[in-house]
């Protein structure tokens, strides 16, 4: 993208696409997180206002400090419509959603409607390094124009091979019975976790407003993802009850602004494949304690 096009980027995007769609100097637009309505607005603007501009959205599937995952489909069939290009970030689900991970586009059969698939194999492959798959000009264009990629070093093979292995081992049936055993211990989690002392409403109406205004409505259903957003609101608690968690033996970052919205810190909670039930049970009893404690 250059600055003759336009990017329209969910408000909850990661730094890096945030970065990144700042980086090419092109026209931007947010839409509030998941606000499908105001996204329509702005693909209808950008096709009144910049008629010749190429315009691309810009989506995770699944967000990293919510859990929660984007309307995909709905997505796709948008900027269809409008004759947008999707980008769409499985960081967070690629190895959790679909049959053998493949992500969340692969499961809700979307996949050839996005444009670009992003993803990081610093997460569930547990290596580091990332990718971008599309079309072969895509990758053509990619390979002879893309900077950071080009003038920076490649990565160590060893990181490669890893992160093959990586991707090999999810197309196995060993590798689809570690992730049915993540999403067991997800499930499990969801069960136990007690309501946060904040909780965001799900779904998000059409045009909501920002959301701290949205604190203290209905909760958004946990589970959609391995990442469960236990909201506290204020700073010094997130941290607080996060030291207090570990030294009960469990590591829940306390997440804070600017990583996430004024008044929304919280404690991000992941469950792996190889979590034991007692210890998600033992982590929804520390939790519920905390919150006899507040109250
Ligand atoms: C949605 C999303 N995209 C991209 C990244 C970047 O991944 P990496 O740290 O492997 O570069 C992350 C992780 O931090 C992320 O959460």
């Amino acid at each position: 993208m250059d600055r003759h096009d336009v990017v329209i980027l969910d408000k909850l995007c990661h730094a890096c696409l945030v970065d990144a769609a700042r980086a090419s100097g092109a026209t931007l637009r947010v839409f509030p997180h998941n606000t499908l309505g105001k996204l329509e607005d702005h693909l209808h603007w950008a096709r009144r206002e910049h008629p010749d501009a190429r315009v691309l959205v810009l989506t995770e599937s699944v967000f990293s400090m919510d859990g929660d995952r984007a309307p995909l489909a709905e997505i796709v069939e948008l900027k269809a419509i409008h004759g947008a290009l999707l980008l769409v970030d499985e960081a967070h689900a690629l190895g959790v959603i679909g049959r053998n991970g493949r992500g969340l586009a692969a499961e809700l059969g979307v996949a050839a409607g996005v444009d670009i698939h992003l993803g990081t194999m610093s997460k569930a492959l547990g290596v580091s390094g990332g990718y971008i798959a599309g079309s072969r000009s895509l990758v053509d264009l990619l390979v002879n124009r893309a900077r950071p990629f080009i003038y920076s070093t490649a990565q160590p093979p060893a990181l490669a091979a890893a992160a093959e292995a990586a991707v090999d081992f999810l197309l196995t049936d060993e590798g689809e019975r570690r992730r049915l055993a993540l999403w067991q211990n997800i499930r499990l989690l969801a069960a136990r976790l007690p309501p946060a002392p904040l909780a965001l409403p799900d779904p998000l109406p059409a045009n909501t407003p920002a959301i701290p205004a949205l604190l203290n409505r209905a909760p958004r259903k946990a589970g959609g993802s391995a990442i469960f957003p236990w909201i506290v609101g204020a700073e010094h608690d997130a941290v607080d009850f996060s030291s207090w968690l570990a030294k009960m033996g469990f590591f829940a970052p306390a997440i804070r602004y600017p990583t996430v919205a004024k008044n929304s810190a919280r404690l991000r909670l992941t469950v792996t494949a190889r979590h034991q039930p007692e210890q998600i049970m033992e982590l929804g009893k520390a939790l519920a304690e905390l919150v006899r404690t507040i109250h």
